[in-house]
């Protein structure tokens, strides 16, 4: 969940670096720092800043007989602090981080150094027997600096080293249990060297210039050829040339890939969040992600008939893996499949379906729902259904991620670059997925005629419900709920407030209340009820009509025409009238643009919500 990057080339790093760790952001942003080598001075420096960015040492200068000298500068806070001390020289590394061991502070910052100040080293992951490591260096005379998991890392580097860094890092690999992908620089040396193992790595090839980056975001700038380093590879890169090894050090072939969007789509367009730009582009997108149904319907192990194959036990359920928002994508997956195809499909969340020991076999199919394609959770979920077996298929946007490259099919959801840390297009993205499978499965046509139409006129909410977040936005606590397909979206409007408004909210499925949560109901806790005319419109009325009677203030999700709605409902959001099956997709947006208002009125930092990062590879 760090954003990791490198540079080595003719032009100064320094800002290359900062640019490129500003794309990576939406990672983490607890705290950021640079490492350079300048082939000009010749001392080490190192440069820390309290938290009103001023110098707090000159940072420790040792003279050194070489040519070349390292400086680092780290700080808790923004990337944009780095701006403040610009170091001089002309191959580096950085750092965003996303604090999982230790709190977010200077000390705890990226990159680390060794005790000599040899070498930096920056981080993303988690070092699962840091703590071991760190005794075992400690004993050995190793003063630590930071409370940090990564720390390990530079001091064993220091220790394996006896002339060649790509040497010590397979040495200091054979030592680390956990996930990581990392980038080390060594004073008086014109290489980086950089190792994945469970968390993204990516190079760029520039002309005259390399880069390594956590995410091609940072790259496509400079480059759009990359290559895409592997689980158990590491890859040594200088000026003008670029090395891949597996971690025997044996010499691997390098697989160049062309990124094939720019930078310009991943700027705001004018827009005052990524998050409101990408809620508007949800058109688009779904006309995109509908022209999947070829693609979906050439997956090998995924025909029409499986229906029967089904019922005659042949092949035994359809599985759903993801987290968070994808895994309610996957739940409204299931309603869609089961009455749709009448097939039987479990949808677990990840984190949970990789501990439980899960009933999952080679006759199964095991699909894995992911913006970004790096969720460790999802991953691993993966990665246990292939050792068991199962047939494995990926709904992924991010093009060549790794859950991409290890399922036995993906298909891309193609909703584009998504910046924004809460995923809008995604989702509806991975939910026309899911309905075209449906469809599939079913050996059905699916009349999605008119829908994008119905996403456009629902996005024309938006002045509607900026203006009812007026109302709302000093609210505490909301209650979401919601019937059948109904309920995964409140769900999913739940998680939209919470993770960007900081208001907490709870959804529960319309018919549960009267089991318990009918207590929260008050003046102070409103109600959001999903209640489209659909089939279990009558049942969800009478909810909402049970938390009126209790002083419950509501705001409905109805259909346009709905009279009866007005009778009960104390505001009302109408979406457009459609086939009920196709609400799901059309209630996510004002869902979307209900949390982005509020959130917005009370001032949050809505693509960098507090405590989160857009790709959690960590568990
Ligand atoms: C979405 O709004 C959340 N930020 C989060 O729940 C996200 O959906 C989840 O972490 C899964 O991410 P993925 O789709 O990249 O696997």
């Amino acid at each position: 969940m760090c954003g990791i990057i490198g540079y080595i080339g003719n032009k100064e790093a320094s800002k290359i670096l900062i640019s490129g760790l500003e794309k990576l952001e939406y990672r983490g942003y607890d705290s950021a720092g640079l490492a350079v080598i300048d082939n000009k001075e010749n001392k080490t420096s190192e440069i820390n800043r309290n938290n009103n960015g001023n110098k707090t040492n000159n940072g420790n200068k040792t003279n050194n007989n070489n040519n070349n000298t390292l400086h680092i500068f780290k700080s808790k806070g923004r990337v944009s602090r780095l701006y403040s001390a610009i170091l001089p020289g002309k191959i580096g590394i950085g750092h965003t981080r996303w604090a999982t061991h230790g709190l977010p502070a200077d000390k705890n910052s990226h990159p680390f150094l060794d005790e000599k100040k040899e070498f930096a080293v920056v981080h993303n992951g988690i070092i699962e027997n840091y703590l071991e490591l760190k005794e075992e260096l400690r004993e050995q005379g190793v003063q630590f600096s930071s409370e940090t998991d990564s720390e390990v890392i530079v001091h064993l580097l220091a220790k394996h080293y006896s002339g060649d860094v790509k040497d010590a890092v397979l040495k200091t690999i054979r030592r680390l249990k956990g996930a990581y992908a990392f980038c080390v620089l060594k004073n008086n040396s014109e290489e980086i060297i950089g190792a994945r193992n469970g968390s993204p790595l990516v190079i760029g090839l520039g002309n005259n210039e390399n880069f390594f980056a956590s995410d091609v975001s940072a790259l496509v700038e400079h480059t759009k050829n990359v290559v895409y380093l592997n689980d158990f590879e590491l890859s040594r890169i200088r000026h003008k040339d670029v090395e891949i090894f597996d971690f025997n050090g044996k010499k691997k072939e390098l697989k160049i890939k062309k990124i094939d969007w720019d930078l310009e789509q991943a700027q705001k367009s004018g827009y005052k969040h990524f998050m409101l730009k990408e809620i508007f582009e949800q058109p688009q997108v779904i006309a995109e992600s509908l022209k999947l149904e070829l693609e979906i319907k050439k997956i090998p192990f995924l025909m029409p008939k499986k229906a029967e194959e089904f019922e005659n036990k042949s092949l035994q359920k359809i599985i759903l893996v993801a987290c968070g928002t994808a895994s309610y994508a996957g739940l409204v997956g299931k309603y869609l499949i089961e009455k749709i195809a009448r097939i039987p499909v479990i949808n677990e969340t990840a984190s949970e379906f990789r501990y439980k020991d899960p009933l999952v076999s080679k006759d199964d199919i095991v699909i894995a729902i992911s913006q970004s394609g790096e969720t460790a959770d999802t991953l691993a979920a993966i990665r246990l259904a292939k050792q068991r077996g199962a047939k494995t298929l990926g709904f992924i946007n991010v093009i060549d991620s790794t859950i991409a490259r290890e399922v036995d099919h993906v298909i891309y959801t193609r909703a584009g670059l998504e910046i924004g840390v809460a995923s809008t297009k995604a989702f509806t993205s991975q939910l026309v997925c899911l309905y075209l499978l449906a469809f599939q499965l079913a050996g059905k046509k699916m009349n999605s005629s008119s829908l994008i139409e119905k996403i456009k006129e629902t996005l024309s909410l938006n002045k509607e419900i900026k203006e009812l977040s007026e109302q709302y936005f000093n609210y505490s606590n909301f209650l979401y709920i919601g019937r059948n397909m109904n309920f995964p979206l409140a769900l999913e409007g739940a998680l939209k407030l919470k993770e960007i408004s900081y208001i907490h909210a709870e959804a529960y499925p319309a018919g549960e209340l009267k089991h318990g949560p009918i207590a929260l109901v008050s003046e102070e806790t409103p109600t959001l009820a999903l209640c489209p005319q659909d089939e279990v419109y009558d049942k969800t009325l009478s909810n909402i009509e049970e938390i009126k009677a209790r002083k419950g203030k509501v705001i409905a999700l109805a259909t346009q025409g709905d009279e009866k709605i007005k009778q009960v409902a104390d505001n009302i959001i109408f979406i457009p009238k459609t086939d009920p099956i196709f609400y799901p997709l059309l209630s996510a947006i004002p869902l979307q643009l209900f949390a982005y208002h509020l959130a917005d009125r009370k001032e949050c930092d809505i693509d960098k919500p507090r405590n989160l990062a857009k790709s959690v590879t960590v568990e």
